[in-house]
């Protein structure tokens, strides 16, 4: 475990074994001949090196670009041994920040202890940096038999405001957050037979109780993760319950579905958010079975439930006063005998009936179900999450997540949230005509599951997730791309699951905590 420590220190002074310092590349306003200059944050640096500074650079070849990182020794010209050289770009921006942050992370290979003598003036900046930092130099490493790396035991964020309580604060969020993410990574990495829908439920139930998860009922005084309640549906339960599109894309598997609810009920609570996340543990696409290069990466399938219970537990971790009630189905999409087929007809929660046509578009299935407890559960805002369709992807791109809605309200909150959190999400709509396929194109059930005609796929899948949540403020995040990245890692995203939306999700709830609805 890495500790991270707020300091008011002197960069140059400072005797940690790597020092990281930021670079800004030279503006293209009116600065061109200036080159490249260290950040706020390292002017110690700077004037340790004085002149030394600019051949120095030119020698690197290093301009300040985002992405780009050198490692020099610095023969005493500062205290610590090494120094670590970020770009930032253009502009000290949180962004620029997080994702310069987790560059450094991965190139520091050798010390114990790291300093952060990055762009700090503002509590965002100081979270960007730890938050960025910790991401940064994740690794999942349970299935390697080699040595784990070795990571810095102590991480100075050096920060002028060091000792007051709003900079104090911002680390601590950094924390949560990056811990938080970093258990939803690490749930999305786990190898599909080794997560099954039961084993994720009991992941689920054994973390809430590592975090000090309330036991049963929920204390009368309890606070923090103690007023988070669980809720494990099995499969027999879930029939009980008359969930036919969980059950529906569970049948044929030989793991059994699950649904976990967990709830957090702060007694000063001033709003109500529900979260939906989908758990598609694999997805193999079902009796529509997938080419087998699409199906490599879909253990992925279930980052939409691993991001809303990680947020749900950050959320009571900081103790914002907002209530909260999210809801994770799980289920594996297999084949078998048993399994459903396309023509067949489910009954989902709350009774509507939706003719299944694709047994790939299996996320919409199982989030009907999760959607129509989340409404039952009367909060002032439905959030839910999920790797829901390929058309995203072909729309936005792998680092881009659509986002639907029907509330502008709630539109413009999440867009405000999502800049703070550093995650991008674009707002695409979902045409009238839409509803009306959805609700038409069956010739015998009240819904169609799937659009014969592909244009559109993701606000398709939105208009049909839309029939179950009535009039309740309700967005709808598809993060099929950004939630895995099969690239190579990039500033604080690694390469594997990501994590993504557990930031933002943390930040909407701040903001409904500080601003309810009305
Ligand atoms: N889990 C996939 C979506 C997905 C695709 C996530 C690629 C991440 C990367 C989803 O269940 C799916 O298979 N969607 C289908 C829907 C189609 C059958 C309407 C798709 O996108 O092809
Ligand atoms: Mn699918
Ligand atoms: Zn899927």
């Amino acid at each position: 475990m890495t500790s991270y420590i707020l300091r008011k220190a002197a960069a140059d002074r400072t005797g940690a074994d790597a020092l990281v310092v930021g670079v800004l590349s030279s503006g293209s306003s009116g600065s061109s001949g200036r080159g490249p200059q260290i950040a706020p944050g390292g002017e110690a640096v700077a004037d340790a090196y004085g002149k030394k500074l600019k051949p120095l650079l030119a020698t690197l070849g290093f301009t300040g670009k985002a992405g780009q990182v050198a490692t020099v020794p610095t023969n005493g010209v500062v205290k610590s041994p090494l120094l670590l050289l970020v770009g930032l770009g253009e502009e000290a921006t949180t962004t620029a920040v997080r994702r310069a942050a987790g560059t450094a992370a991965r190139a520091v290979t050798n010390a114990t202890s790291v300093a952060l003598a990055l762009p700090s003036d503002d509590p965002a900046l100081v979270r960007a940096a730890a938050e960025g930092f910790a991401l940064g130099g994740y690794d999942f490493d349970t299935y390697r038999t080699s040595d784990p790396a070795d990571r810095p035991s102590d991480v100075i964020v050096l920060c002028e405001g060091a000792r007051r309580a709003e900079y104090v604060e911002a680390l601590r969020t950094a924390e949560v957050v990056a811990a938080a993410v970093a258990r939803t990574r690490d749930w999305v990495n786990t190898p599909p037979g080794d997560l099954t829908p039961a084993v994720f439920a009991d992941a689920v139930a054994a973390t809430h109780a590592e975090l000090g998860g309330a036991t049963g009922k929920r204390g009368k005084n309890a606070t923090g993760t103690a007023a988070v309640t669980l809720t494990v549906w099995d499969d027999s339960e879930l029939a009980d319950a008359g969930c036919g599109g969980i059950l529906g894309v569970g049948r044929g598997s030989d793991a059994p579905p699950r649904m976990v609810r967990l709830s957090y009920e702060p007694q000063d609570a001033t709003a109500h958010l529900a979260l939906v996340g989908k758990g598609i543990t694999y997805d193999s696409g079902g009796l529509s079975i997938k080419p087998g290069a699409s199906m490599t990466t879909m253990k992925m399938d279930m980052a939409g439930a691993a991001s809303v219970v990680n947020a749900v537990l950050a959320i009571a971790e900081l103790e914002l006063p907002v209530r909260v009630t999210a809801f994770a189905p799980m289920a594996e999409n297999m084949i078998s005998g048993r399994a459903t087929r396309p023509g067949d007809v489910l009954t989902m929660y709350r009774g509507k009936t939706v003719e299944v046509l694709n047994t790939d578009a299996e996320g919409r299935l199982i989030l009907a179900d999760a959607l129509g407890h989340a409404v039952e559960a009367e909060p002032d805002l439905v959030v839910d999450v999920a790797t829901l369709t390929g058309a995203c992807m072909v729309a936005l791109g792998d680092r881009v997540s659509g986002l639907f809605g029907n509330d502008d309200a709630a539109l413009a909150r999440f867009e405000e949230a999502s800049d703070r959190a550093g995650e991008a999400f674009w707002h695409l709509p979902i045409p009238d005509e839409f509803g009306e396929k959805v609700r038409g194109n069956s010739k015998m059930a009240d819904l169609a599951q799937h659009n014969a005609e592909r244009w559109g796929g993701a606000s398709y899948a939105a208009a049909f997730l839309r029939e179950f949540v009535d009039e309740v403020p309700w967005l709808h995040l598809d993060i099929a791309g950004p939630a895995y990245n099969d690239k190579s890692a990039y500033g604080h995203v690694t390469a594997g699951g990501t994590g993504v939306s557990v930031a933002t999700l943390v930040e909407l709830a701040r903001d409904l905590a500080d601003a309810p609805t009305d």
